[in-house]
């Protein structure tokens, strides 16, 4: 029996569906298992702390994440949390938290992840500030109007000043940081937050290996001075500053992409941790409508409708499975629900319905806008793919991002060139790597595009498992790929450093070997369309 409209809604206000971006070692998965402890789904966080034991934790469905002791798969966490202030009887928010790889590689699914969230959370090293790939996820979350929400992690640990961040923040990436919580001690000496729009003084408590939740003490400002002296003083001195300077929140600059609340942390003495879920629950904005390729908007309310974001293969070796994930958009989802793939038309059952994290899988029988769940063997879904159930809807595509990694693969053996290039086309339409072709180049040896070098492994790995294909990379020396069209490519491919190919989506791409050379040409030849992708570090 589906929920009215008025029970959705009541769903979707308390969701909460956001990502964490970071740089490799900022502290995400120490963070993620801080997050778990708070809503008390683990009772310790110490157990698992260190990398080591982590690692056996995270899914190793291919060889490959075993012998690099990374995950490539991308997943979604999902909690419950019951805010402090919250009235008795009220139900608990749902948090859901969808995984972001965390490796030092990219792969198109790092960011197409964040199509599938409704804010994000900066996760920052005090003592390293922004770091590349935080500025490349940021950039999308930019591109699509996520809200961020910053957080500076290692707080216990000696780092720059707050205002130093604060200043690198705004004059490296445009966006202002207005701290809901300045920290009391300098970076390695963390002794509590201020909280700005209260004026209490919050004072945390170790405990032993930070696994358990840091007790809290609440003081009044003059408690806050006596306990505290200078330190305190320093803190609302500095909130004062950014009083004056504006940095103050506001919720309407926060969710159009222009301003970030800011909290200082320790995700590994569990300080700062609480508040960040509370400013998830407080701030950040529920799922909301989505408009549909012909702009028209899909309400949370309206019969249920989800977009596939990322399909990942091969998981389990025994038999060849293959998961896609959906973020639900409207509706209410139930386990075995027939539904509509707006691709084709046809009808697809639901009957294997899952939450997947690292290794634990768990049936899910009805889901919300803003979660994510996994169906099983979804041979004929793609990423950007919609499903509906009643009335008809199509989302637009997710957009292919920027690739930065160029190689031509070939078959070692010629004699399988069927085969190949069925592999070829079914790891095209996973979208695991972009595939482009030209007349000079021919059909025999693809090139693949890929905004991570981690995808081409993927390719070979499954070439050869999958397709029983042997198959070797030729590096190809570009570094970039901007959008051309017919009338350009002509002239363009004519030019040094650069060649002209057709993805296998229709669209033109011309690669070029480096920024200096695109400079060059666009100066020669300003007439020539060549325009950004997906902006990611470009
Ligand atoms: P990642 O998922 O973003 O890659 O980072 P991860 O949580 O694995 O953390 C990277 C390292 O930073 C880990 O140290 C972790 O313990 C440490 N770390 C995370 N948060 C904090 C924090 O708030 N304060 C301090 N001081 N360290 C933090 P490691 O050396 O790789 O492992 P181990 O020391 O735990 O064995």
């Amino acid at each position: 029996m589906s929920s009215s409209p008025d029970a959705v809604a009541r769903e979707v206000s308390r969701r909460r569906t956001f990502a964490i971006i970071s740089h490799p070692d900022a502290g995400k998965s120490t963070m993620t298992e801080a997050l778990a402890l708070h809503a008390r789904m683990i009772s310790e966080a110490g157990a698992v702390h260190g990398k080591g034991s982590r690692r056996s934790t995270v899914s190793d469905w291919m060889e490959m994440e075993k012998a690099r002791g990374i995950s490539v798969s991308s997943t979604a966490l999902q909690f419950n949390y019951t805010a402090a202030g919250a009235p008795d009887g009220d139900e608990p928010s749902v948090i859901n938290l969808v995984d972001t790889p965390g490796h030092a590689d990219f792969s198109e699914d790092t960011y197409r992840v964040l199509t599938a969230v409704d804010a994000a959370v900066m996760l920052i090293d005090a003592a390293k500030g922004l770091e590349p790939q935080t500025l490349k996820l940021f950039q999308v979350c930019r591109h699509r109007g996520i809200p961020v929400i910053t957080v500076i992690n290692k707080w216990d640990r000696p780092g720059q000043t707050p205002l130093e961040l604060i200043d690198e923040i705004s004059e490296r990436i445009g966006l202002t940081p207005t701290p809901l919580y300045l920290p009391v001690g300098i970076a390695g000496d963390f002794q509590g937050l201020l909280d700005r729009r209260s004026g209490e003084y919050i004072h945390f408590t170790r405990t032993a290996g930070g696994a358990k939740i840091a007790p809290e003490e609440h003081l009044s400002a003059d408690e806050a001075t006596a306990q505290q002296g200078d330190r305190w003083t320093a803190a609302t001195e500095e909130s004062e500053l950014l009083s004056e300077m504006g940095q103050d929140h506001d919720q309407e600059s926060f969710l159009a992409g222009q301003t970030s609340p800011m909290i200082f942390a320790s995700a590994m003495l569990n300080f700062g941790v609480r508040q960040l879920l509370e400013t998830l629950v407080e701030l950040a904005p529920a799922p909301a409508s989505r408009d549909d390729v012909d702009g028209h908007a899909r309400t949370v309310t309206d019969p249920f409708s989800a977009v596939v974001f990322k399909v990942q293969a091969g998981m389990d070796t025994a038999h060849r499975d293959r998961l896609a994930y959906m973020r639900i958009v409207s509706g209410e989802f139930e386990r075995g629900m027939v539904v509509t793939h707006a691709q084709t038309g046809k009808p697809f059952a639901t009957k294997y319905a899952q939450a997947v994290f690292g290794r634990d899988r768990s049936t899910v029988d009805t889901a919300y806008p803003g979660d994510v769940v996994g169906l099983v063997n979804a041979m004929a879904l793609t990423p950007g793919d919609t499903l509906y159930v009643d009335s008809k809807v199509q989302f637009p595509p997710i957009p292919s991002f920027a690739p930065e990694h160029f190689s031509i693969l070939r078959a070692d053996s010629a004699g399988k060139y069927k085969q190949f290039r069925k592999a070829i086309d079914q790891l095209d339409s996973e979208g695991v790597v972009q595939v482009l072709r030209n007349d000079i180049r021919g059909d025999a040896s693809p090139v693949l595009a890929a905004v991570g070098p981690m995808q081409f492994e993927v390719v070979t790995a499954r070439m050869k498992t999958e397709f029983g294909i042997d198959t070797s990379l030729d590096h190809l020396p570009y570094t970039l790929a901007r959008r051309t069209d017919a009338e350009s490519a002509d002239e363009l491919g004519r030019q040094r450093g650069l060649e002209v190919f057709t993805r296998s989506d229709g669209v033109l791409l011309a690669l070029v070997s480096d920024k200096w050379r695109l400079q060059y040409i666009q100066k020669e030849l300003p007439d020539l369309t060549l325009e950004p992708l997906v902006a990611t570090a470009d």
